[in-house]
């Protein structure tokens, strides 16, 4: 193989060889970003739901009770009942997030849990599942990031969700006596679910790693490029001058000159067949005179 193809060749397997390295290298390490993102903003919806949940439960509550004695407004008593409107108006903005308190038996039918959260329901119910779990759900609309936390029920909650008929009247004339009571005490009955859409990172991720892999195979091309140039002009170019001078000499055109115009090891080459030129004239000429 000529030294050039033999030298293209090797840079051609270094590519191919170091592109996978690079691009499996590079792909684990935006994966791992755009998981971490996803998690990020699952626990920050997370957070701002229980945030949401909290300040209805210790604020929003006492102080309505405070004003209105006796009555249970739920627009505003209700931290369940908040938390679903907040999550509802954030939605307009952010389409695939939302927060879901998923109930086998719901006093309000939108909480209902559906397949998913029954089998996740009953994992946490059977201990299978501890105090939370987290994983990916694909869906027709995409897949989304889960965070669920399992809920119980208190003493407290019976008042409202226990016998229908011990219920406050605003609750039993909202939701009817059908559904959302006869709660146990320990009993899961919910697991709070924030949902937040995970393909958008992961294609971002992908598409950082096409824009990465075409940028390292155009430096690599580029350089490959460069290098070729180099070995031509350095070392192929003097080398063909070399061996045509070299053949004129040997067919006794003495006058033809060994010419380099670096000054390198090439130079220290033309240098030395030079020597062996003048030697060799001088051989001939004494051998001519004998
Ligand atoms: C004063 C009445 C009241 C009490 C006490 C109460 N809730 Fe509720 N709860 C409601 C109402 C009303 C809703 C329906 C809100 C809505 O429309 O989203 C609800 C909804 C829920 C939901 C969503 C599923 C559903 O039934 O629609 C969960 C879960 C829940 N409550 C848990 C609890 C827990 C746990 C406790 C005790 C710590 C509790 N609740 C105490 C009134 C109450």
């Amino acid at each position: 193989m000529r030294l050039r193809t033999r030298f293209t060749v090797i840079m051609l397997i270094v590519y191919l060889v170091s592109l996978p390295v690079i691009a499996m290298g590079s792909y684990f390490v935006l994966k791992n970003n755009a998981i971490k993102e996803i998690l990020e903003e699952a626990n920050l919806m997370l957070a701002a739901m229980e945030g949401v949940r909290g300040y209805t439960g210790q604020v929003l509550r006492p102080a309505l009770q405070k004003l209105l004695p006796g009555k249970f407004v739920i627009e505003g008593m209700s931290a369940t009942k908040v938390a679903y409107g907040v999550q509802l108006r954030m939605r307009k903005k952010l389409p695939r997030y939302s927060f879901k308190e998923a109930t086998e038996n719901p006093l309000n039918l939108v909480n209902k849990a559906d397949g998913f959260e029954m089998k996740k329901l009953n994992q946490f119910r059977q201990g299978i599942l501890k105090t939370e779990w987290r994983g990916f759900k694909e869906t027709p609309d995409g897949r989304y990031y889960v965070i669920m936390r399992p809920v119980s029920v208190k003493a407290a909650c019976l008042k409202c969700h226990g016998n229908p008929n011990a219920a406050p009247p605003e609750v039993v004339k909202r939701y009817g006596t059908k559904h959302g009571y006869g709660w146990k005490v320990g009993e899961i009955v919910t697991v709070n679910s924030v949902y937040v859409p995970a393909e958008v990172p992961i294609q971002n991720a992908r598409r950082a790693l096409i824009t990465f892999t075409a940028i390292y195979s155009g430096i690599f091309l580029f350089v490959l490029f460069v290098i070729d140039r180099l070995i031509i002009g350095n070392i192929i170019r003097p080398i063909e001058s070399f061996v045509s001078t070299a053949e004129d000499i040997s067919r006794g055109k003495m006058s033809r000159e060994f010419e380099v115009t670096t000054n390198d090891e090439m130079k220290s080459l033309a240098d030395a067949f030079t020597r062996m030129k003048i030697s060799l004239a001088k051989a001939m000429d004494i051998l001519k005179k004998r």
